[in-house]
């Protein structure tokens, strides 16, 4: 691990390795079809919702679903190869932007939207108080941030660290998707870096959610499922634009 990329933001497009193979098999994993997907969609069925954007949409599985339940959907990933696969997905029913979500949203309307959802995407950004900022600003009043990301105990315990209370680069070697493991990196962070870089961006938190793995998942996968219902995956966090904040 550099340093520069402990000290600085640099950026990194690690799924330029794997981005078909990991939206291939996403389609139908445990951690995501089975754990992740069906917990962040749960939210979604008990809103009303009109124009969302899809933050570090992959290959648009989330915006299709959104489009199917009638929304207006702008889905944005830095990966050109995630842009095509989308773009493809989507077939024009939707607008697809390459862009790094660590840069200003300039593209973006204020107050045009009605949710952010951003899935297992925000760990790759060192800071979030600036990404959590241009989502409040693109938020209409009240607009809800649903996200998803590496759970903060997980990643802690995981990855043997001294520290719970840093923000650290963590690069990691991933096997399933394909022949030759991948390399990631991404940051991990404590809960509370998580709830104030929200605050101090002008959300409140709604949920936060420990998901848990269908009862598909049982079936399919019962080695993960013995896993993900045990240990601590991933996080997800619903939050809302404070009323009086603009
Ligand atoms: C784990 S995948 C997201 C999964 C996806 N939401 C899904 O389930 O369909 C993470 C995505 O974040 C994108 N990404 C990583 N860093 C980014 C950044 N700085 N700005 C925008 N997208 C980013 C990656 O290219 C990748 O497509």
């Amino acid at each position: 691990m550099s340093l520069d990329h402990q000290q600085k933001h640099i950026p990194f497009d690690d799924y330029e390795a794997f981005a078909e193979a990991y939206v291939k098999i996403t389609e139908s994993n445990s951690h995501n079809a089975y754990y992740e997907r069906p917990a962040m969609l749960s939210f979604l069925s008990n809103v009303k919702f009109k124009r969302v954007l899809d933050a570090g949409c992959a290959g648009g599985v989330y915006s299709e679903w959104l489009i199917n339940h009638s929304a207006d959907v702008v889905a944005i990933d830095i990966n050109k190869k995630m842009v095509q696969l989308t773009r493809q997905r989507l077939q024009n029913r939707g607008q697809v932007h390459q862009a790094d979500l660590n840069e200003p949203l300039d593209f973006l309307d204020d107050h045009s939207f009605d949710i952010v959802l951003s899935s297992l995407t925000l760990h790759y950004l060192k800071d979030w108080e600036t990404v959590f900022k241009e989502f409040h600003r693109i938020l209409l009043p009240k607009g809800l941030l649903l996200f998803s990301t590496h759970h903060p105990f997980m990643d802690f315990q995981f990855f043997e660290k001294a520290d719970y209370f840093a923000t650290e680069l963590i690069e990691d070697s991933w096997q399933s998707f394909g022949n030759t493991p991948v390399r990631v990196r991404f940051y991990r962070r404590p809960l509370s870096a998580m709830t104030s870089a929200l605050n101090n961006a002008g959300f409140v938190i709604k949920k936060i959610v420990e998901p848990r793995p269908t009862e598909e998942c049982k079936l399919l996968y019962p080695q993960d499922y013995e896993k993900l219902s045990t240990k601590p995956w991933f996080l997800i966090i619903l939050a809302q634009k404070e009323a009086q904040s603009q």
